[in-house]
């Protein structure tokens, strides 16, 4: 098995470019399912969740032409419209072909995801959203099986009572072909929901309310969704606030380009907390490490709040700042495996329920860790980028699932880091 060979205690310096967003790329793939034309795709990052999703489509019978960032991708030929448990048990994100081929095809069986690292990460809301369009759902060997009325879903009220990324995406593709409008109340906000909210409206089914709370759906009445333009993937706002956690822990002045400011606004303003600067530029941003870095007060939330995906990248820098830190979990109940594997590092890390103290030490040692999930993973990585010593992370899946060419682009920042295999 891969894993990675980090010496530590280098000065970084450089440019880097952002990859597009994963969690974009995923909503946007599942929306390709709404169109019976190809679609090109744009500023895909070459990461293995993405090819999952492509997978997933050619296992539906589209038809996926992919090369590094770049795919076309024809729905025309679908001829199933089951998700099979072996797909969706290798990335939950599978669950977002549920609203669009039911909205299309009427019709769909989607595997129950099952476990996950953080935490029980239920599809209870996804399921909530189609059935208020209409849909009949029933759990059977395991399946989400999914049936629209013969004349398909139709437009209505979804509320959601808890704000949810991917059900607030399932119920906007459900939306996109059903008869009349539906209004999606206390949707997420993500630049992601954007994004796909954008493509849909471009496709032909009008959303009103883009960037907020309260979306409107004019679903297009069973006819197919159509894209002339191609759909560029937006900058990656984790990746972004990932490489800037690498500039701060290794004191180091790190350029980031092709980055949208905004949707890193919160980690800039934490960093800014911790003593650090930033110069911006319309679509780059250099950051300035802090003379003294200090601690910091963290509570994910969502968007745009504190980003959750971000809580295990700033608990590295944290480990290391001249003052105790305070970080709250308020998104998934088990999102603090990477708590242990940092103590291992010789962190001071002690957690309480869904918060964590973190105390600051002189230095990390670099040692064997383990990585558990994609964050914790990144954080580790960012960790040992300032241990003394060789760190050696496993189980670097989880990192090839969400981070673009990693090793490389450290590696143009001057990072000691290799791959190596057991
Ligand atoms: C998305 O997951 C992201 N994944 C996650 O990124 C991210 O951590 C999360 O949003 C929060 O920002 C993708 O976009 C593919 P949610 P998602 O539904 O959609 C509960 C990464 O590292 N909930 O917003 O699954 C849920 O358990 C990943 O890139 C229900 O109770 O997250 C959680 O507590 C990991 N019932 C909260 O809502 C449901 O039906 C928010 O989850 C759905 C969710």
């Amino acid at each position: 098995m891969d894993y990675l060979e980090i010496e530590g205690g280098h000065k970084l310096k450089g440019n880097v470019v952002i990859s597009g967003a994963k969690n974009s790329a995923l909503a946007v793939i599942g929306a390709t399912i709404l169109s019976d034309k190809k679609i090109v795709l744009k500023n895909l990052p070459n990461v293995v969740d993405i090819r999952t999703m492509l997978k997933l489509l050619t296992m539906l019978g589209a038809k996926v032409e992919h090369n590094d960032t770049e795919a076309i991708v024809d729905c025309s030929t679908i001829n199933s419209t089951k998700a099979v448990y072996e797909i969706v048990a290798q990335m939950r994100a599978s669950i977002l072909v549920l609203g669009p081929l039911l909205s299309r095809f009427k019709e769909c069986s989607v595997s129950l995801p099952g476990g996950c690292a953080i935490g029980q990460r239920p599809i209870d809301l996804h399921i909530k959203a189609v059935e208020a369009l209409g849909a009949n759902v029933e759990l059977k060997e395991g399946y989400v099986v999914a049936t629209a009325p013969s004349s398909g879903l139709n437009g209505n009220k979804i509320i959601f009572d808890k704000i949810t990324v991917g059900g607030t995406e399932n119920a906007l593709m459900a939306a996109a072909m059903a008869n009349g409008v539906t209004e999606i109340i206390n949707a997420a906000k993500e630049p992601e929901i954007t994004q796909l909210a954008q493509m849909i409206d471009m496709g032909g089914a009008k959303v009103e309310g883009i960037g907020t709370s309260r979306l409107t759906v004019h679903g297009t009445n069973g006819k197919a969704l159509e894209f002339k333009e191609p759909i560029e993937i937006i900058p990656d706002r984790i990746e972004a606030g990932t490489y800037l956690c690498v500039g701060a822990i290794t004191n180091s002045e790190i350029t980031l380009d092709r980055v949208n400011i905004e949707h890193i606004q919160t980690s800039i303003n934490k960093l800014e907390e911790m003593g650090c600067s930033f110069e911006l530029a319309e679509n780059s941003i250099t950051f300035k490490p802090a003379s003294n870095l200090k601690g910091v007060n963290i509570v994910t939330t969502e968007y745009p709040g504190f980003p959750t995906d971000m809580q295990a990248q700033f608990m590295a820098v944290a480990t290391i700042a001249s003052s105790e830190s305070l970080i709250e979990e308020r998104l998934f109940e088990n999102r603090f495996m990477h708590v242990s594997e940092l103590n291992r590092l010789g962190s001071d890390i002690w957690l309480k329920g869904n918060t964590a103290a973190v105390r600051p030490v002189k230095e990390l040692n670099g040692a064997t860790v383990m990585a558990t999930d994609l964050r914790a993973s990144s954080a580790l990585v960012i960790a040992a980028l300032a241990a003394k010593g060789t760190t050696k992370i496993k189980r670097i899946y989880h990192l090839d699932r969400g981070y673009d060419r990693l090793e490389d682009k450290l590696s143009k920042l001057g990072a000691k880091i290799v791959r190596k295999r057991d």
